[in-house]
């Protein structure tokens, strides 16, 4: 397979996943992982996350992974959930950013998943869009974000979910303290039931990993969340700003509608030039909360 063999040879290339575009490279291949901070625009010491085959791969990647996170894999994986562990002797200070930890995941896409069993290894890959701009959820916004950057895009056409895999920390021995780093695409009730106790969301708490920043997913535009759609549009537009509207009529009924449209609609706002993208408040669902936090990132200025 082509993508396989070029991440062999030591290139990168672009991979569909069920949550956004990865920018993949052959983890255990200094060079190539240099490559993917390089075309992102990356800070180096912003950890990446692993994409394994296989639940059964973890050993080597990370140690002392805890009855809990087998459990995860079992239930979540393939699907949108990134494990936090201790790091293991295949995991370098490279992909770690020199933490402690490492963060791995089984993707669940068709693709992704073959070239990945063909490659043998695992696939450290951040989001496919340059730093600090909006994830891509289509083969079409990793083009227009890396061009002829990347050795190759893989087109598995639009993710699934539409925002990034729920990141959950387990790295402690100490279950009290583990927590969700990031809400994603699996839903921390569903984390909670499965372990079978509260797992808390750990925002803007001690900043655990550098690629937590506040502002994150940020349009050019300026983007605001809002209660009244309608009303803000109006005072904005009698003041004389240019306004792109986004709210059920654009994104859907349901968060998951929400979280599966939204990083495409907010990059069409904001090719419209807009001053000003007012977005509404997400309606309930599962992915609430993980759209919420992509809001709320989108409208921190950076
Ligand atoms: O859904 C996803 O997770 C997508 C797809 C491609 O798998 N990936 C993704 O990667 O969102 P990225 O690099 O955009 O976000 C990974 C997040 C960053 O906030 C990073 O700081 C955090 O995971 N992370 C990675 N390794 C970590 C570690 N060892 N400790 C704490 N946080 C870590
Ligand atoms: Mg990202």
């Amino acid at each position: 397979m082509e993508a396989a063999r070029i991440l062999r040879a030591g290139g990168v290339v672009a991979l569909p996943t069920e949550t956004v575009y990865g920018l993949g490279a052959d983890a255990l291949d200094a060079h190539a992982v240099a490559r993917v901070f390089a075309i992102k625009g990356r800070p180096e010491h912003h950890p990446l996350i692993v994409h394994l085959a296989r639940a059964d791969l973890l050993p080597g990647w990370a140690i002392d992974v805890p009855d809990a996170a087998w459990t995860l894999a079992e239930r979540f994986w393939p699907g949108p959930l990134t494990l936090l562990l201790r790091r293991g002797p295949l995991a370098s200070d490279q992909v770690t950013g020199g933490l402690a930890t490492i963060a791995v995941r089984v993707p669940d896409h068709t693709l992704v998943l073959a070239v990945l069993d063909a490659l043998g290894s695992g696939v450290a890959a951040p989001s496919a869009n340059r730093f600090g701009r909006v994830s891509p959820t289509t083969a079409a916004h990793v083009v227009a974000d890396l061009g002829t950057d990347v050795d190759a895009v893989l087109d598995g056409g639009a993710c699934r979910v539409g925002v990034e895999s729920t990141i959950i920390d387990l790295s402690s021995p100490d279950p009290r303290t583990w927590a969700v780093l990031r809400p994603g695409g699996v839903d921390t009730n569903q984390l909670s039931e499965a372990l079978g106790r509260d797992i808390p969301i750990a925002l803007g708490g001690p900043k655990k990993a550098p690629g937590q920043l506040a502002s994150h997913y940020a349009p050019r535009a300026r983007l605001e969340v809002v209660v009244d759609l309608d009303q803000r549009a109006a005072a904005l537009e009698a003041a004389g700003r240019r306004v792109v509207r986004l709210g059920p009529d654009q994104l859907g009924a349901t968060a998951e509608a929400w979280a599966r449209s939204l990083y495409g609609a907010i990059r069409e706002a904001d090719g419209q030039g807009p001053d000003v993208i007012l977005v509404a408040s997400p309606p309930a669902g599962a992915l609430r909360d993980a759209v919420h936090d992509r809001l709320r990132r989108a409208a921190t200025p950076a």
